[in-house]
């Protein structure tokens, strides 16, 4: 069995520690969307590591790690990463467990500066997204105004022909940038990619390929999705969102090979509560619009949760769970069955907590009406109001807790999939299986 994994709400929702689970039992771990946005905190050879790029399956030693053409690739933070998990003892040689498509775009110092750039300029205006500033959305543009630059093309064209690519890709942003600033950007690009040349060579396949000969020899594949359903660049809050399709459709788009992709199991992933990074407003958010102890619980929570970007450090804007929401998610990615995750922070004894937490359960429109479904008008978000049910406090994030059984039963009866993963603390193995 084959299982496509994605984040259920806004990213962060614990979804490197069940690659981890389910690694174990996979033969293949492959990302398909999304880049270095994405980051994973990992204990490798008792050190803690973010990866960002390789996917977090690469800590299980039979599992052979694929970045799919969906991907947008920082070659130098993949070197990077290589590096660091060799050093640690956790890889000894990148050739034999790390493949990355032929046609993966690569990432250059130019997305970067676009992303970072443009980020500025918006800074205190709505237009401002709040992203991870690693040029993401940028390679994503480039890409589809057919002036991206593939692995391919790095390695399989001779230099004249390649630099003509550089120059047109470059050119395209010459006034945005400037003369200066656009030459500098690819002087720096052309200083570095030769020797990012020899390195990627040798890992290149064409996924298609390789995933239909694996497909042969009866392996296991694991899809490891990252961000979250409502970040999608067509079902999440747009214009708040990434440049990248989150929902499980993209699997097999951006691994190359849809017929296994079908067969696939889905599972979401989801917080006990609910986070976000960047900009956007949802409507279960702690910001102490309802009451002034939202503040409280909010601070409370993001502190026993750890709840700081894995990539850029931010603060996590924290909100109850939102049921309305993951239903959306559940239905428009197209997912069989949910894990919930870290339902042990709310247990932990908060002191703003008072025996009860609360999940929105509907949403009110300023006139009072009732809805129901998810909204695509962005600005509503700010508008419209919770409509909570209060309920009892778990002791302990475990099935045998009436009170978190009866949480995950909510769940269940709500999005309509059953919850078959639960997360209770932060070890590799506090992971129960419902
Ligand atoms: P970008 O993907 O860097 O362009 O950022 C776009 C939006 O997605 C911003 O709100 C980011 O905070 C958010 N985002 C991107 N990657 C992640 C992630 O891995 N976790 C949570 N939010 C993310």
């Amino acid at each position: 069995m084959h299982t496509i994994l994605l984040g259920a709400q806004w990213g962060d929702e614990g979804k490197g520690k069940l690659v981890d689970h389910l690694s174990s039992k996979s033969d293949y771990v492959i990302r398909f969307q999304g880049g270095n946005n994405a980051g994973h905190s990992l204990w490798v050879g008792g050190k803690k590591t973010v990866l960002h790029l390789i996917p977090s399956g690469i800590l299980h030693p039979h599992t052979t790690c694929v970045i799919g053409e969906g991907v947008v690739l920082d070659p130098l933070v993949l070197r990077s990463e290589i590096h660091k998990l060799m050093d640690a003892g956790a890889l000894a040689d990148a050739k034999d467990r790390i493949r990355v498509s032929e046609r993966t775009h690569l990432l250059l110092p130019l997305h970067r500066a676009l992303d970072q750039e443009r980020e500025r300029k918006r800074a205190g205006t709505r237009g401002y997204i709040g992203t991870t500033g690693r040029g993401i959305g940028p390679c994503y543009e480039t890409k589809a105004r057919r002036t991206g630059i593939r692995c391919i093309d790095l390695v399989g064209l001779d230099a004249v022909s390649f630099a003509a690519l550089m120059e047109r890709l470059h050119e395209s942003y010459r006034e945005e940038l400037g003369s200066d600033r656009n030459q500098e950007l690819m002087g720096e690009a052309m200083g570095f990619l030769p020797e990012i040349r020899n390195f990627l060579a040798p890992l290149l396949i064409d996924t298609l390929e390789f995933m239909k000969a694996g497909k042969a020899q009866g392996k296991r594949f694991l899809f490891e999705g990252a961000q979250g359903v409502m970040l999608d660049l067509d079902h999440g809050t747009y214009p708040y969102v990434t440049s990248s399709h989150t929902t499980s459709p993209a699997a097999g788009i951006g691994a190359a090979f849809p017929s296994l992709t079908r067969d696939a199991k889905v599972i979401g992933c989801a917080k006990a509560y609910l986070t976000r990074v960047g900009a956007g407003d949802f409507v279960t958010e702690l910001r102490g619009r309802w009451s002034a102890e939202e503040l409280l619980i909010a601070e409370e929570i993001r502190a026993a949760g750890g709840e700081f970007g894995a990539t850029t450090g931010r603060p996590r804007r924290i909100g109850w769970q939102d049921l309305v929401a993951l239903k959306y998610a559940v239905e428009v990615a197209g997912m069989d069955a949910l894990a919930i995750m870290k339902g042990d922070v709310l247990s932990s004894g908060l002191h703003s907590l008072k025996g009860s937490i609360r999940v929105c359960v509907a949403y009110r429109e300023k006139g009072g009406r009732i809805l129901n479904h998810f909204p695509a008008l962005e600005s509503t978000f700010s508008e419209i109001e919770p409509v909570y049910e209060e309920i009892p406090l778990w002791k302990s994030a475990r099935s045998t807790d009436p009170a978190y059984k009866r949480y995950l039963s909510l769940i269940e009866a709500f999005t309509g999939v059953p919850v078959l993963f639960s997360g209770h603390g932060p070890e590799r193995e506090q992971i129960e299986i419902v």
